[in-house]
């Protein structure tokens, strides 16, 4: 059990963090105790990475003090808090993808033999070390690019501990994983605080938080709204939620039906590759179909190909009985498809560009009110703009806040709202809720409801299992590639989506 009396290793006192025209954090004291979790929760754009980059030296606050093992400091630097044992693990892949883990967690500072020639076997030996230390089941030897996105976040964990941590801080770390490997994240904090590291934990995965926290923060506009004791595992998830959002929610959307159609959008003979197996489905008008399966089956791949994301080897696409040409996104999005890839930051948004420009992109392209590239005239648009960051709570300043400045739950909003004044008819949603918070999820659903109420079709993939049932009129479950059963009315529930994607059944 952790100690939470005497002296706190880490505490931030009165910390203020001023951004033009926003406010992040006002008065905000939070502490660490030696080897605890210590897990943050709030709402998107809360400020709960903003006090994290405070103490990762990235932002210097505009007022307040950081008590750290008794010394005083104004405001760190990457470097000093580096110093400290203070570790950041980001979201966002800052791996060298054509080099091996070892290579990885060891550049720039590569150990060395006499004659300076590079210690090889000496940072494995390292490597083997901490993973054992730890309990991490790795092949340090692979390069990254071929690891599974959990493995390659083992290896940042991993690089991070080689520091000789005394905090590390991990921002969202499962928020791209799927149950199992969620599971392996929880253990391994486990054994990092057991041996005396403390852990500062965000994560909008509320039951996943109560499972490993010994203590939760709630931050609400950049307050701490309360701090949990939750030595028991037993903080109720509505406490939380009500903290997070002022008032109680229900975390448990119920999806309004919709009148479902003829057949709009079918796949037929679809083939990633000349060997893969083939897939056929249809949707209909007013339908949402999920696909659902492990991660790894091929459930990503299939809507890659159906957008032109990657290629397809072979297979016909039709949209309203119109066989379509995709080869590319382009063909994809001039066809009336919208596709929200898993991946927001990297293929969703143009990180410098304006909320009003990120939100106009594919809508403007789409209408051909683009010229070279560049649009013009956006502002005549800011009214309808306006419209969707209200209805989607996009938390900005204004439209012409870049998007880099927002928290990453509302960049992922920009993402929904481009392709929702887009007015598309087939809407592909690739783990559309991955790191937004309780509120707008169900905001978000509210959002796909009224996209089938409009005769529109949606595909969607999510590991998010409630999502899944309370959302889909149908399931088709993927295995291996395949497609190997589809559930309806009362099959949709989880014994039997995890029965049928792990082919027990
Ligand atoms: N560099 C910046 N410039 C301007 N505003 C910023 C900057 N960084 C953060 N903000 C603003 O500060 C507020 C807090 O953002 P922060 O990223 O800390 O939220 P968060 O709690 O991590 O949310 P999420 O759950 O969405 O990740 C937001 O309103 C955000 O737009
Ligand atoms: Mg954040």
């Amino acid at each position: 059990m952790t100690p939470t009396n005497g002296t706190p290793l880490l505490k931030m006192q009165g910390i203020v963090k001023e951004f033009p025209g926003v406010r992040a954090l006002s008065n905000l004291t939070f502490d660490v105790y030696k080897g605890e979790c210590h897990c943050l929760v709030g709402e998107n754009g809360a400020g709960k990475s903003t006090l994290m980059k405070i103490l990762s030296g990235a932002y210097t606050p505009t007022s307040g003090i950081i008590h750290f093992d008794g010394h005083d400091y104004k405001h760190l630097t990457p470097a000093l808090s580096k110093s400290l044992g203070i570790e950041i693990v980001y979201q966002e892949n800052d791996l060298v993808p054509t080099m091996n883990a070892i290579e990885n967690i060891f550049v720039g500072k590569e150990m060395t033999r006499f004659g300076g020639f590079i210690d090889h076997a000496g940072m494995a030996e390292r490597v083997h070390e901490l993973m054992q230390r730890y309990k991490i089941d790795i092949d340090p030897t692979r390069n990254i690019e071929q690891m599974s996105v959990s493995d390659q976040q083992f290896v940042k964990i991993l690089k991070a501990l080689m520091n000789e941590s005394r905090i590390l801080i991990m921002d969202e770390p499962t928020s791209m994983f799927n149950v199992e490997d969620a599971g392996k994240v929880l253990n391994l904090v486990r054994s990092i605080t057991s041996h005396g590291i403390s852990v500062i934990y965000i994560s909008h995965f509320l039951k996943e938080v109560v499972q490993i926290a010994d203590r939760i923060t709630v931050i609400r506009d950049g307050n701490v709204i309360n701090t949990y004791d939750n030595a028991g595992r037993d903080v109720p998830l509505n406490t939380l939620t009500r903290d997070m959002v002022g008032r109680p929610v229900d975390m448990f959307y119920q999806k309004e039906p919709s009148e479902i159609g003829d057949v709009m959008f079918e796949v037929k003979d679809l083939k990633l590759t000349k060997d893969s197996p083939s897939v056929s489905f249809s949707v209909r008008r007013g339908e949402i179909v999920g696909l659902s399966g492990m991660v790894g089956s091929g459930r990503t791949e299939i809507v890659r190909a159906i957008s032109g994301a990657d290629p397809r080897y072979s297979g016909d696409i039709y949209l309203n009985g119109e066989k379509l040409t995709i080869r590319n996104p382009r063909d994809s999005i001039e066809a009336g498809i919208a596709h929200i890839t898993e991946d927001r930051q990297r293929l969703g948004l143009n990180l410098n560009a304006s909320v009003l420009e990120n939100a106009l992109m594919v809508g403007l392209q789409q209408k051909n009110r683009m010229r070279k590239g560049i649009l013009y005239n956006c502002n005549s648009y800011a009214a309808p703009i306006q419209g969707i960051v209200e209805k989607l709570k996009i938390k900005t300043p204004s439209l012409q806040q870049a998007a880099v400045n927002l928290s990453g739950g509302n960049q992922q909003k920009v993402v929904l709202g481009k392709w929702l004044f887009a007015e598309q008819s087939v809407y592909i949603f690739d783990e559309p809720t991955r790191g937004i918070d309780v509120n707008a999820k169900a905001e978000f659903y509210k959002q796909m409801t009224a996209l089938t109420h409009a005769g529109n079709c949606i595909i969607m993939v999510s590991s998010d299992m409630p999502e899944m049932i309370s959302m889909s009129d149908r399931i088709l479950i993927v295995r291996n590639g395949e497609i190997c059963s589809e559930l309806t009315g009362d099959e949709i529930n989880e014994q039997t989506i995890i029965r049928e994607a792990l082919g027990v059944g």
